[in-house]
């Protein structure tokens, strides 16, 4: 029996990892991490992750061929495949600090693999890493005397969350990078196996090493540049009164641009597409490709001023003051249907809000625990209630950050009539009906239209 290890239980190796086991009942399959907490959850009926099906997955492959362990050593020892899919943020010290990945969990990994196999590994980066990690990699894992063999290849994930269970069950291609080698097309050939389970072959894309690595940060960075492109135009359309809503429309019927990415927004958030694009800018300074570097970096500056364009106008149309105001925030999530938080934009939103001295409230069917630890040195200045209804009590204001479902069926007459008046809603999202909202006497804002 293959056994496959995943070192790692994130967003990333916990649903990935259940996908494989449910499709190769042949396989077993061991995630590990050094967060015991994560790997109870795991093991517990209150997965650590919010994902749409996640938990039929893992209920149906774990404890047949599914493992989840703290035990790294051993998984180490005992697997011939290894995937690694620990974090890799943005460095915070040092050089390339706010702009290089920052590599040590993925180092350590390496290291530990070398200092606990003693049999051949093919070794698997899932992680996003810069072009030509796996040259470290194999220098690391290769300068080992206890005579093991390493392959290593690069297998990008490109599931996003909130959808990450149906990307996984049909993904628009599975990545798989090796060396032209004997050795490494073998290594390829095993991991494309464990895919074809599942993936029809034409989808199973295999190139060099380098090509994949960059096709994973030149992908984010063209889904968010998308974002950028659209979000910019957004502020183009209220300053003349096109909505974009429409613009978005027209351009996407065009089957050269199509129509997906091009929702205008109060920003993109998660944990990747700012990392992986500024980390690309790190990659092409240290080339010396400088304007290559200035061109991605734009992508990042245009989100953050869509961001901040938000709160400008919230506070401008509410006649230039919001201190003392109550605001409730619909959504903390960067994206519907996730309970994670990270790079939200709401949590600048809320900061800013603060800044401005108004009262802030959030509320989110998913995302509470993680609001909470974003903004645990503000605290006390926060209301955190799960309660859309109860948020919205006594508000000057509704803004909408999150496209979840359920805040399309809330009784908004019944919120306009517990709020202060004049009742203001800002669509972050332009996700709600705004001819209804305006019909029950709210001033209605959305992005990319003139109100
Ligand atoms: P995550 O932070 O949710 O999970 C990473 C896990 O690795 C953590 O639980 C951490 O404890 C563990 N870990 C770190 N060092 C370890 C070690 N030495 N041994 C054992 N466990 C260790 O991260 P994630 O969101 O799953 O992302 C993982 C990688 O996948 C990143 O490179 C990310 O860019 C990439 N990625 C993420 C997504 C996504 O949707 N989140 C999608 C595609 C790719
Ligand atoms: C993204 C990519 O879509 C995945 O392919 C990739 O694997 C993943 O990053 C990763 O590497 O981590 P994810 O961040 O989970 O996935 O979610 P997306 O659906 O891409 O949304 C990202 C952000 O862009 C969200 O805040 C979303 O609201 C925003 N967005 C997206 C828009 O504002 N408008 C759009 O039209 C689309």
């Amino acid at each position: 029996m293959t056994k496959i290890l995943c070192i790692g239980a994130g967003y990333v190796g916990g649903p990935t990892m259940a996908m494989i086991a449910k499709k190769n009942t042949n396989v077993q399959v061991t995630v590990v991490d050094i967060n015991q907490q994560r790997i109870d959850a795991w093991n517990s009926d209150n997965l650590p992750i919010y994902e749409p099906g996640l938990d039929e997955v893992v209920n149906e492959a774990r404890g047949r061929n599914l493992f989840f362990s703290t035990d790294v050593e051993k998984g180490i020892a005992e697997a011939d495949i290894i995937f690694v899919s620990v974090n890799t943020p943005t460095k915070t010290f040092g050089h390339g600090a706010g702009c290089a990945a920052d590599l040590q969990y993925w180092e350590k990994c390496a290291r530990q693999i070398l200092e606990v196999a003693t049999s051949d590994k093919i070794v698997v980066e899932k992680s996003t890493l810069p072009v030509r990690t796996a040259a470290a990699m194999e220098r690391i894992l290769n300068s080992g005397r206890n005579g093991a063999h390493f392959d290593v290849l690069s297998n990008p994930e490109f599931l996003a969350e909130g959808t990450a269970i149906a990307d996984l069950d049909n993904p628009d291609r599975i990545l798989i990078g090796g060396h032209s080698t004997p050795e490494g097309k073998k290594a390829v050939q095993a991991l494309v196996d464990v895919y074809a389970a599942w993936v029809p072959q034409e989808k199973i894309i295999t190139t060099n090493l380098w090509s994949s690595e960059l096709s994973k940060l030149t992908a984010n960075a063209f889904l968010a540049q998308r974002v950028s492109s659209i979000n910019s135009i957004s502020a183009l359309c209220e300053a003349t009164e096109a909505d974009v809503g429409e613009v978005a429309y027209a351009i996407g019927t065009d089957s050269r641009i199509g129509p997906k990415f091009l929702k205008a927004s109060v920003g993109f958030g998660g944990s990747c597409f700012k990392k992986d694009i500024l980390n690309l800018v790190y990659l092409c300074e240290s080339y010396g490709l400088h304007e290559v570097a200035e061109y991605w970096r734009q992508v990042v500056k245009m989100n953050e001023y869509q961001e901040r364009r938000f709160v400008d106008r919230m506070l401008k149309e509410m006649f230039n003051t919001i201190a003392g105001k109550r605001i409730a925030l619909f959504g903390f999530a960067f994206k519907a249907d996730t309970g994670d938080t990270r790079e939200s934009p709401a949590i600048l939103i809320t900061r800013e809000l603060l800044e401005e001295n108004a009262e802030v409230v959030i509320t989110d069917p998913q995302a509470l625990k993680h609001a909470e630890q974003d903004l645990a040195d503000v605290i006390d200045r926060v209301v955190f209630e799960p309660d859309p209804y109860k948020a919205a009590e006594g508000a000057h204001a509704v803004a909408l950050l999150t496209e979840w479902k359920e805040y399309k069926e809330l009784d908004y007459q019944k919120i306009f009539d517990r709020m202060a008046q004049p009742a203001f809603l800002f669509d972050g999202r332009n996700h709600l009906d705004h001819q209804e909202l305006f019909g029950i006497g709210y001033n209605v804002y959305s992005i990319g239209k003139a109100p």
